[in-house]
């Protein structure tokens, strides 16, 4: 049985994290179940662009990058990303695009085994993943071999160099056992690189705990980093000093300003950093970051798991035309539900135009994230709600939910 608006005020009521909420900008009349893609805007972060733009940019000018920290920014927001990941402070730090870090990791760690000819990934995984994974194999000689889920572990073998997976997938949400498929794949003598773009922030990682030595994820989802945050980068302290970055830029030298011809790599995990750092970038994710205070990740996620049976069961009660394609049992899942319609698409713009933001996946899935940081229960329900009319009333055949826009 579905629960009552009472009982799910009753449930907001008694939220030990319901006061976070407040570090968040929510506009008026809107339910964001967006936030695994798009992270809210911390209040936080308002200010502190302000205050990087007007006086360390404007001010202080280029003396910033000593005298506010900025050369220090992408090891110091490593480092406060560190223990939501279970990661040590010096082996996580924050520079480029998640796609371009996972070049990187790529390229490195292959060249630990050479004659290991295979990259095994998982059919259907994010595609900038595969997309990258593709031009990494052709450029270190791999084999890219994309595997079915349910074959990958029979696929591992003593041909393997890397194995890459999404910890958690972007679609349905499945999850994989971070420690299980990190002992698999050590037995054969193959290393794990886990993109975490849809785990860091919302699911309990321990990747110290779980063997993993490789690693990447997304800073503008979970983290609420603002669009196109910079991404973090994971390499286990163990194995830091004998990767060589692919992209050896000046910011990754053991010594920038000494402006030698010869590349001699940071020691430790500066050497993955390329280019310049991109402060105001960087500043904003600090904010997403700091903004997790006092929020430890297994509260998130109990609590991530009562939105989840909320919102299953508010779906099965009062829009049986949806069908839940995430997997019901916590420990197999993200912090995201998603719902298979053939006419998903349309629904989900309907669902925005009503002030409902989640998002459409091809070819047949809405998608709504659960951040538990700033949700609530009601907004759940109420979402529930207004879903239930544009259903029951057939609003979302309207001509103008089927037009797309280049994001969906
Ligand atoms: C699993 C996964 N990896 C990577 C990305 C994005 O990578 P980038 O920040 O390089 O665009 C996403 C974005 O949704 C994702 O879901």
């Amino acid at each position: 049985m579905s629960p009552s608006l009472d009982e799910v005020r009753a449930m907001d009521a008694a939220d030990p994290l319901r006061a976070c909420r407040e570090r968040f900008f929510l506009p008026e009349g809107v339910i964001y179940l967006d936030g695994n893609s798009l992270g809210v805007l911390p209040m936080a972060t308002m200010g502190r662009q302000r205050e990087v733009v007007e006086s360390e940019w404007g001010e202080e000018l280029i003396r910033s990058w000593n005298s506010r920290g900025w050369i220090e920014a992408p090891q110091r927001v490593g480092a406060k990303i560190a223990p939501l990941i279970g990661a040590k402070a010096n082996e996580v730090i924050v520079a480029d695009s998640t796609s371009v870090n996972l070049f990187k990791l790529i390229v490195a760690a292959a060249a630990l085994a050479p004659d290991r000819p295979v990259l095994l990934s998982e059919a259907g995984n994010f595609h900038t993943d595969l997309h990258i994974a593709s031009g990494a194999a052709e450029l270190a000689r791999l084999r890219l071999d994309i595997a079915p889920r349910g074959e990958i572990e029979a696929r591992l073998g003593a041909d393997t160099n890397l194995l890459l997976l999404t910890h958690v997938h972007f679609k349905a949400g499945f999850r994989f056992d971070m420690a299980e498929m990190t002992a698999r794949a050590r037995a054969v003598g193959a290393r794990v690189i886990w993109d975490l773009s849809h785990s860091a922030g919302a699911v309990p990682l321990d990747l110290n705990g779980s063997g993993a030595e490789l690693a990447v994820g997304c800073g503008y989802k979970y983290l609420n980093g603002g669009p196109g945050a910079p991404s973090f980068l994971y390499v286990a302290e163990s194995l830091q000093e004998r990767l060589m970055s692919p992209l050896r830029g000046w910011m990754g030298h053991a010594a920038p300003f000494a402006f030698t011809d010869d590349y001699r790599p940071a020691p430790g995990i500066a050497r993955f950093l390329a280019g310049t750092p991109p402060i105001l970038g960087l500043a904003a994710l600090e904010c997403g970051v700091e903004a997790f205070a006092g929020a430890p990740v297994d509260r998130l996620w109990a609590k991530s798991i009562r939105l989840f049976d909320l919102f299953a069961a508010l779906v099965e009660a009062h829009c049986p035309a949806l069908t839940c394609i995430s997997p019901r049992e916590p420990e197999r899942r993200g912090s995201h539900i998603s719902f298979a319609h053939p006419h998903a698409f349309e629904i989900c713009q309907a669902l925005i135009a009503d002030g409902v933001i989640g998002d459409f996946r091809a070819p047949d899935v809405i998608r709504f994230g659960l951040t538990p940081l700033y949700l609530g229960f009601e907004d759940i329900w109420e979402a529930v709600q207004r879903m239930r009319s544009i259903l029951d009333s057939g609003r979302w055949r309207e001509p103008r939910f089927a037009v797309r826009g280049k994001v969906t």
